[in-house]
């Protein structure tokens, strides 16, 4: 199996270094559109090559997209209208209905999956399984320190509550997480977000609360930085890479 990474930054290095070591992946293909950060992975890789995505696109079955919105509006149409499977981990630009429609249209035309990482949360599967049965409440906690969310509270200050999709416009950082969330549950417009300055928190904190015919789901998540960008949480490249072995693996977690 061949691999296409599209952004070279710390989450296409963690997945670029991980597939490297994988005996399935014959080659990994990387771009970036800043040429230094291509080269800096390539030279850290066996098996790797730097090509444009239009040059590599026939010769990879999956991509990976971790580098940006912009880049998910450019490469993913081209990505699955050429048939090959796409992993995205800029998830927030599938607010954009249209662009989100239209991705699964060429993806069903060309009989190829967008997968989604669950990223920095956990509790993804079961909100999706729940989903199939009447899900009546879905609601993010996202709780980071004041200083990152440029405030200066001494205490614990609720500072947005709302649907997702309002959340997203004022808090952007929050996106990937409020996006995949909405994703597998009531969608955008009926997921609640609250986020939560607390200056007691060290790191960033997100936390799940459903309830249905299912019953009550309660799942929280505590994430350490990435060690290349600390604006990334650790586990979203964990998520990725997941999904990567679940792409290559005959049984199927989840
Ligand atoms: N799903 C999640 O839970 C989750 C979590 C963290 C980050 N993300 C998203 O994943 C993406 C990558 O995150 P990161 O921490 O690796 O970022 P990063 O800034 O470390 O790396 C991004 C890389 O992509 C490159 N890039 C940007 N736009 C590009 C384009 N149009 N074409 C080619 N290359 C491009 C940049 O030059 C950079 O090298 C971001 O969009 C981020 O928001 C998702």
């Amino acid at each position: 199996m061949n691999l296409g990474i599209i952004g070279c930054g710390a989450i296409g290095t963690d997945v670029a270094k991980a597939a490297d070591a994988i005996n399935d992946i014959k080659t990994i293909y990387l771009y970036d559109i800043d040429e230094h950060a291509s080269q800096k992975l390539h030279s850290q890789l066996k098996k790797a090559e730097i090509k444009p995505v239009d040059e590599f696109l026939t010769d990879v079955d999956v991509v990976f997209e971790t580098a940006s919105q912009q880049a998910v509006e450019t490469y993913a149409p081209l990505v699955l209208q050429a048939g090959k499977d796409l992993i995205i981990m800029s998830i927030g630009s599938l607010f954009n209905d249209d662009l989100r429609k239209n991705l699964e249209t060429i993806a069903r035309k060309n009989k190829c999956k967008i997968h989604l990482p669950s990223g920095a949360v956990c509790g993804i599967d079961g909100i999706f399984a729940a989903h199939m049965e009447s899900l009546d409440k879905v609601t993010l906690v996202t709780t980071k320190n004041p200083a990152s969310l440029g405030k200066n509270y001494d205490k614990r200050t609720v500072v947005f509550e709302g649907n997702a999709r309002d959340a997203v416009k004022q808090f952007p950082k929050n996106i990937n997480v409020a996006a995949c969330l909405s994703l597998a549950g009531v969608g955008f417009d009926k997921t609640m977000v609250q986020i939560v300055a607390d200056p007691v928190e060290t790191r960033i904190s997100h936390k799940i609360l459903a309830h249905g015919k299912f019953g009550r789901l309660r799942a929280e998540m505590e994430n350490m930085p990435n060690p290349n960008n600390p604006k990334s949480s650790y586990m979203a490249s964990l998520s990725a890479i997941a999904i990567l072995h679940r792409i290559i693996n005959p049984i199927q977690i989840g």
